[in-house]
């Protein structure tokens, strides 16, 4: 089947006339600030674009401005980013802000090399807000846009391989037009995300770009690109803790995580790994067991096991509180922990005296 029968260097025209046509309406491209970019350009880091759509507008409603989230006490920017996981990315994102108040009076700089230097942001995101927001003839390229042109120049290394990846990067920086870049990186994404399909058959025939790729249409695509096997993770026993008071407005007990590592400074229901879980006080009212549940992590995966402990009211060691249900919105609780923190509200629901 047809194999490249155009040169590469002519795919910017008909790329960026696709995505002009078929881009999605997202409310960071309806309204390009420089704010909204890097913003969303964070969370789509690690988050699927449907999953984040809720929590940008969420957190542009919250924080509206670079001094707002510059100024964010820490509970609030923590609960913003509960359920999105990778936390480092927002205290990033706010360290970002408090230098950008600090040395650029409030505005993100428009060039790569000083977007590059704020916290947070790599070479991809320094492209993308250079070029989304500022027009900047700069390339922006991620995993997605990566698979893209390894299947456009039927490159079978693995692209997340430095070699690999400075090479198609240096590729997009010669392809990348200067009368559109946002819309040209825009466009390699969105042709990724809708078009040119990872782990599957991508649909070649609905390309806009078919005739400047080397495998369209081929068994080839569907193979590329080639990825090293992923590392094995670390797998931890858990003891999962659901510790109530018993009292007329019954508390739950949680534990902040310390300020560095996984999870770091956000609250968590208190857990030690089930090799070294002591046995329960004789203090205890009830124990009885709530399950199982799992979490994968980047590097470790969760096996945990709840268990519900009802006990006395007791004043909580330092880095632990005692929370009722209503407090408990406050409070950025993990996801990792929701096959336990769902069945919350009910357990600390309030015993009605029985007349
Ligand atoms: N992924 C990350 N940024 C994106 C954008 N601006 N458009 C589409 N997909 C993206």
């Amino acid at each position: 089947m047809a194999q490249r029968i155009k040169p590469i260097e002519g795919l910017a025209e008909p790329l960026v006339a696709w995505y002009l046509a078929h881009e999605r309406a997202f409310p960071w491209r309806t309204q390009p600030t420089p704010y909204r970019v890097w913003v969303s350009e964070i969370m789509l880091q690690q988050t699927r674009i449907e999953a984040a759509l809720p929590y940008f507008e969420r957190f542009m409603a919250a924080l509206p401005t670079i001094r707002d989230l510059a100024e964010a006490p820490e509970d609030v920017l923590l609960k913003l980013w509960e359920g999105l996981g990778y936390y480092s990315r927002v205290r990033n994102l706010q360290k970002a802000a408090q230098l950008v108040m600090r040395e650029y009076g409030g505005e993100l700089p428009s060039s790569f090399d000083e977007l590059r230097r704020l916290p947070g942001i790599g070479d991809y995101t320094a492209g993308a807000i250079a070029s989304m927001a500022f027009g900047k003839c700069e390339p922006a390229v991620d995993g997605n846009v990566l698979r893209v042109l390894a299947r456009l120049t039927d490159d079978d290394r693995d692209v997340m391989q430095t070699v690999p990846r400075r090479e198609l990067s240096a590729l997009a920086k010669r392809l990348v037009p200067a009368e559109a870049p946002g819309a040209f990186n825009q466009g390699l994404m969105e042709l990724g995300e809708t078009v040119c399909l990872p782990n599957t058959m991508p649909k070649c025939a609905e390309c806009p770009v078919r005739e400047y790729c080397a495998v369209a249409g081929t068994e080839r695509a569907r193979e590329l690109p080639t990825r090293a096997a992923p590392k094995a993770r670390r797998v931890e026993r858990r003891t999962v803790y659901t510790v109530i008071t018993e009292e007329a407005v019954p508390r739950v007990l949680l534990h902040k995580r310390p300020a560095k590592g996984l999870l770091s400074g956000l609250w968590e229901l208190p857990n030690v790994l089930t090799e070294e879980a002591e046995p329960l006080p004789s203090t205890v009212l009830s124990a009885e067991p709530l399950g199982e549940g799992r979490h994968v992590f980047s590097h470790v995966e969760w096996r945990m096991n709840g268990l519900l402990v009802r006990v006395k009211p007791f004043t909580p060691k330092e880095d632990y509180v005692l929370v009722t249900a209503e407090e408990l919105a406050a409070y950025a609780l993990p996801t990792a922990f929701r096959t336990y923190t769902t069945a919350l509200p009910q357990q600390l629901e309030i015993e009605e005296d029985v007349q």
